[in-house]
């Protein structure tokens, strides 16, 4: 069964199934990573830049499960000091659990005392970046630079699962390889299956390689070849999710056990809500009206000020309200004055001219998102 995935405003309940869906439980196991119940398995992926405390509270708030932080670069986190300027980068709270920070580097014995940064402060779940495609990262030997050295790669998972108590869960996350050569698919799987030896939890597969970097699809059939490859063992989807339909076909087509959503969620956290609501009655609800878009854009304002200060919050929430802006019918011109915003009259501003009048939103298709992708991290 497919869905349509460019859905426009309909109803407040749109129905895009004709055949009713079996219930949630029947067909979609909840999620466990490890000893950490997770439960439904659509989490919040890993976005350096982006998953900071306030984009995950936001996509908790909205029923993700799970989220993870933005990378941290092992060195960084060993010499981190307690400075107002960097502590945002480890600040959790009650509410953001269970969630995975994700460390990336070069030499393997920093890996550990980086990761045991991330147990300090609190963190459930440690993730290995095998996955950053940018230039200035893989000339540095760090993240998808791994994916072609399969010893120095397992040796990093052996620290690391060795260093991190044993209660506390390590993964990974990789690319389905360097490039498209047979040997470079031997790499994936050596890594794969070394890293489920040594007492990996579970394994993120972006079905991109990292020459690809974001251009072309993600190869979903990768995903399901590694799904039956590993059996049992707990794989997680990335790649191409921007709408609730993708979420569920995804799992659906590959039989993994969980799909991490990235720039699908930015600046959408109703990517999670509403992928509950299809996987349990099959409908769709109603995109977030401008009102419901004008709350969450203020909250994510407001938690983004308390952890970065007055000062800093403006250029902070600049690239989001550019996200946001495509859920708004008149998207053009909303992410144009989003843009300009500098102080908080601007951003007032731009609330006050786009935002002060209730009306329906729209979906996001993933469009305005396909075009970012130079500088990501995984
Ligand atoms: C802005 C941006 C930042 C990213 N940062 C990270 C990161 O810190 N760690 C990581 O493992 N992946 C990172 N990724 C990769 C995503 O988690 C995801 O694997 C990738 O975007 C493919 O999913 P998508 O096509 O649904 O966006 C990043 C991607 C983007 C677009």
């Amino acid at each position: 069964m497919r869905f349509c995935p460019r859905l426009s405003f309909v109803s407040r309940k749109t129905i895009v199934s004709a055949t009713p869906i079996a219930p949630i439980s029947q067909q979609f196991r909840p999620l466990r990573i490890g000893n950490v119940e997770i439960g439904f398995p659509v989490v919040q992926a890993a976005l350096s830049g982006y998953s900071d405390w306030p984009m995950r509270m936001l996509a908790r708030r909205h029923g993700a499960s799970y989220a993870l932080c933005e990378v941290m670069l092992d060195h960084f986190l060993v010499n981190l000091k307690d400075r107002k300027r960097t502590s945002h980068f480890l600040h959790l709270s009650g509410e953001d659990h269970p969630v995975g920070g994700q460390l990336m580097g070069a030499e393997p014995e920093q890996f550990s005392a980086g990761a045991m940064k991330l147990v300090e402060a609190g963190f459930d779940v440690i993730d290995i970046n095998f996955g950053c495609p940018v230039r200035k990262v893989l000339g540095r030997c760090r993240g998808g630079f791994h994916l072609s050295q399969p010893i120095v790669a397992l040796e990093i998972v052996r620290r690391t699962r060795d260093s991190v108590p044993p209660n506390v869960p390590v993964t990974v996350k990789m690319r389905r390889g360097i490039d498209d050569t047979n040997e470079s698919r031997d790499r994936f799987f050596e890594i794969l299956d070394g890293a489920f030896a040594a007492g990996v939890a579970a394994i993120t597969v972006h079905g991109r390689t990292v020459e690809q970097r974001y251009i072309g699809p993600s190869r979903w059939e990768f995903l399901r070849e590694v799904k039956q490859h590993v059996g049992e063992k707990t794989i997680l989807g990335s790649g191409d999710l921007f709408t609730p339909a993708d979420c569920l076909r995804m799992i659906r087509e590959t039989g993994i056990d969980g799909v991490t959503v990235a720039r699908g969620a930015i600046g959408n956290p109703w990517i999670f809500s509403q992928t509950r609501s299809l996987a349990e009655t099959g409908e769709l609800p109603a995109p977030a009206t401008i009102y419901e878009q004008r709350a969450v854009i203020l909250e994510h304002y407001q938690l983004a000020e308390s952890l970065y200060g007055l000062d800093k919050v403006g250029p902070q929430m600049r690239k989001f309200g550019i996200k946001y802006a495509v859920l708004h019918p008149q998207y053009e011109e909303v992410r144009e004055d989003f843009a300009k915003a500098r102080t908080f009259d601007d951003w007032n501003g731009v609330l006050m001219r786009w935002y002060a009048k209730e009306g329906p939103g729209v979906y996001s298709d993933g469009r305005a998102h396909k075009a970012q992708g130079s500088l990501e991290c995984g």
